[in-house]
């Protein structure tokens, strides 16, 4: 049997591609409108080079650092995605290989898997919050991450409800009827190995939302999430500050692009910032995170925990993101690939891959730990870096 190991985040994706049926596979690829900044996330990283030692090197290397007071043993963590229909196992694969690999998982509001059997999979679980409904609803379904044993909230506040891609969408179907199953039929059947994990199961993705319901409601479909998602009244900075103070523990604001946001979310009290443009997901022409970071991490990098996500699919980039000012960065796509590509093994894979590129890095730059990685190690292009709101 041809082994079940990928040598790249690269190989990991196109195994996902012919596995996942497609419709599938192009939610996961994602992006919004024309593609720039989804594009852009990947290609600013090689616009930036590295600059090695040949001598002097460190013996050994080290990157474990915390994170909203985790320990974790390499500056990558889980990022929040909505992992319907992927895998059975779903964030439950995802939430035991972090666990295994000894970093933190983000659960999404709208996944697949209840927050109680994602933190039984990895106790050091962050639950991850959209702004659907009232003030009240949002304190009940914190109430209930914080009862279920979440460790750290992130607020995920960058989404504009813009839809349209140049690409296409694909269709998800509201509810996994049988009208609905023997329409999408041929779809599954053309990727038996991924039908089978499913029919073994002896279910079919529900597309449920199992996190979003209070009051003893049952779950949501994810077009019934969406559709009460687009009629609530987006959050004011108030209402930030209002959900940071009654969570109380660790507090991470992710979707942060401009410097005035970055100095208000200070102003509210968060504990962490991801700077990220929802993997460019949300508007399109967002410059790519990795432009964005350097001078947000400047400016409030002593005042709050500055992480980054969008475009890392190898350890060269996690050192770019570090280099230039991140505590660590989350990954979206990259695991996704890999959970689609072979389950939890596939996720430990892709951290593996990160963890022995971010040391084949440190190596070569004469680094004994992510702590000495600065601006230094890096060939930056003129320009590279843009500077928003301030
Ligand atoms: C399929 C998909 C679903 C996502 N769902 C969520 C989500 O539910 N909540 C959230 O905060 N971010 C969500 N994101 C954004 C990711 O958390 C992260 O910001 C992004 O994927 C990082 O970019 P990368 O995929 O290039 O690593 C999603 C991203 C993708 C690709």
């Amino acid at each position: 049997m041809a082994s079940k190991w990928f040598e790249t985040v690269a190989v990991a994706q196109r195994r996902a591609r012919r596995r996942l049926p497609k419709s599938v596979y192009s939610a996961l690829l994602a992006g919004a409108e024309a593609g720039v900044t989804i594009r852009d996330n990947v290609a600013a990283f090689s616009e930036l080079g590295f600059a090695p030692h040949v001598a002097g090197l460190a013996a050994t290397r080290e990157m474990a650092t915390t994170v909203m007071g985790q320990p974790i043993s390499l500056p990558v963590l889980i990022s929040p995605t909505g992992v319907q229909a992927v895998h059975p196992d779903g964030e439950v694969a995802v939430a035991r290989a972090a666990a295994a690999r000894g970093t933190v998982m983000s659960l999404s509001s709208f996944a697949s898997k209840p927050i109680e059997e994602v933190v039984a999979a990895s106790p050091q679980t962050f639950f991850q919050m959209y702004w659907v409904g009232s003030r009240d609803d949002m304190a009940a379904r914190m109430e209930r991450a914080r009862a279920a044993g979440a460790v750290g909230l992130i607020a995920t506040l960058d989404w504009s409800f813009s839809f349209g891609r140049d690409w296409g969408s694909p269709h998800i179907p509201e509810k996994m009827t049988l009208r609905e199953m023997i329409r999408m039929a041929p779809e599954g059947l053309s990727r038996p190995a991924w039908f089978m994990e499913w029919a073994r199961t002896g279910k079919f993705p529900d597309l449920t939302v199992p996190n979003l319901p209070v009051g003893g409601a049952a779950p949501p479909t994810f077009f019934g999430a969406y559709g009460q998602w687009m009629a609530s009244v987006p959050p004011s900075w108030d209402d930030v500050a209002w959900l940071r103070s009654q969570w109380g523990g660790p507090f991470m604001l992710k979707g942060v692009t401009r410097i005035d946001d970055a100095k208000r979310a200070v102003d509210a009290g968060v504990t962490a910032i991801s700077v990220s443009n929802h993997g460019g997901n949300n508007l399109d022409g967002t410059p790519a995170t990795i432009r964005l970071l350097p001078d947000i991490a400047r400016t409030v990098g002593d005042q709050v925990e500055v992480l980054m996500d969008g475009g890392i699919r190898r350890g060269g980039d996690v050192v770019k993101a570090l280099a230039l000012g991140a505590r660590a960065v989350l990954i979206g796509r990259a695991y996704l690939w890999g959970l689609a590509a072979a389950g939890q093994a596939g996720v430990e894979n892709v951290l593996d891959l990160l963890r022995s590129g971010i040391d084949a890095c440190l190596l070569g730059l004469g680094h004994s730990s992510i702590a000495e990685l600065s601006p230094d190690d890096l060939v930056i292009p003129p320009g590279f870096t843009r500077r928003l709101g301030g």
